[in-house]
């Protein structure tokens, strides 16, 4: 039997996540969401599997994460094999800011920051800490953080993105993080990670989807491919991207614990 963890599971690819492990019935799955009760898709799943355990976990309120790793303990036998911090916000009004369009405003610099920092900083602190106790006692020993290839320099600047700056400057803080964890951690066993899922469709709306999502989509599609030839055709779908990253994550080991890599396993972006 193995037990896992993954914040942000309302939704999206941390829902995806819940749902390929509670498959294996052995498997004990904890879906930690901010807002259980608007968590409608998650609660149909759970009440099919009853190996999901639904937990309210808010990543950017310290002491809800200690109370989320109380109510796993609990139920676990203080044990924990495997965490994915998947959860994550930005401010999608400050999306389009370029860095030198942050305004010379100590205040509204803090808020376009706030939630991107909240999740994917100080977040990513607070979900490891709060469960570190847990995932020493586990087998697996594995902590997980979802990044982007965006982190990466070089794909910046041949994408073209100035753009979605308080996002990518959160990852980056998570995957610096990830490397000094790995090393504090390396004489307990417990390797950790930050993994780029691929570039991925996770919508959930009305279909047809709206237009601007899908103007935005293939200007997206067309930097990504002039970057790279070989980055794929379109959007990968969050089955083929858990799938992907799942395998990674089988594999991780002491050696690989403290780097950055794709749902690849290695510093290739494309899809
Ligand atoms: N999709 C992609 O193409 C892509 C590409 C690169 C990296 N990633 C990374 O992969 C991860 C998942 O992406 P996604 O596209 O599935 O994201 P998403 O659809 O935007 O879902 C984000 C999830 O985080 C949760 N969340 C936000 N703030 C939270 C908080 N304070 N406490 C707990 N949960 C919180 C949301 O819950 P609510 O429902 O309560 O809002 C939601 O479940 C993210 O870390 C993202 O950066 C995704």
């Amino acid at each position: 039997m193995s037990s896992y963890a993954i914040t942000g599971a309302s939704r999206g690819l941390g829902r995806e996540f819940v749902r390929q492990f509670c498959q294996n019935p052995f498997n004990i799955v904890f879906a930690l969401v901010r807002s259980p009760d608007s968590a409608t898709k998650l609660k149909e799943l759970s009440q099919e599997n009853t190996n999901i355990h639904i937990i309210k976990a808010d990543v950017t309120n310290p002491q809800s994460m200690i109370d989320a790793a109380a109510q796993i303990s609990a139920i676990s036998g203080d044990k924990l094999d495997v965490l994915i911090h998947n959860a994550v916000a930005y401010n999608q009004a400050s999306a389009h800011l370029t860095p030198s369009q942050i305004p010379l405003d100590e205040e509204a610099t803090h808020q376009m920051f706030g939630d991107a920092l909240s999740t994917s900083l100080y977040g990513m602190i607070w979900a490891t800490n709060a469960f570190l106790p847990l995932i020493e006692n586990g087998t697996s020993k594995k902590i997980i953080h979802l990044s982007t290839a965006l982190v990466d320099q070089d794909v910046t600047k041949k994408v073209g993105m100035a753009q979605q700056v308080d996002y990518v400057v959160g990852k980056a803080a998570l995957n610096v993080l990830v490397a000094k964890y790995a090393v504090e951690l390396e004489s307990k066993g417990i390797k950790m990670l930050a993994i780029a899922p691929g570039w991925v469709d996770t919508y959930d709306g009305p279909l047809p989807k709206p237009t601007e999502l899908e103007a935005m989509n293939a200007e997206i599609l067309r930097r990504f491919q002039k970057a790279d030839p070989n980055f794929g055709a379109g959007q990968l779908t969050m089955e083929d991207s858990v799938r992907m990253q799942l395998e990674v994550i089988a594999g991780l080991d002491m050696e690989q614990s403290g780097t950055f890599v794709s749902h690849h396993g290695d510093q290739s972006w494309s899809q």
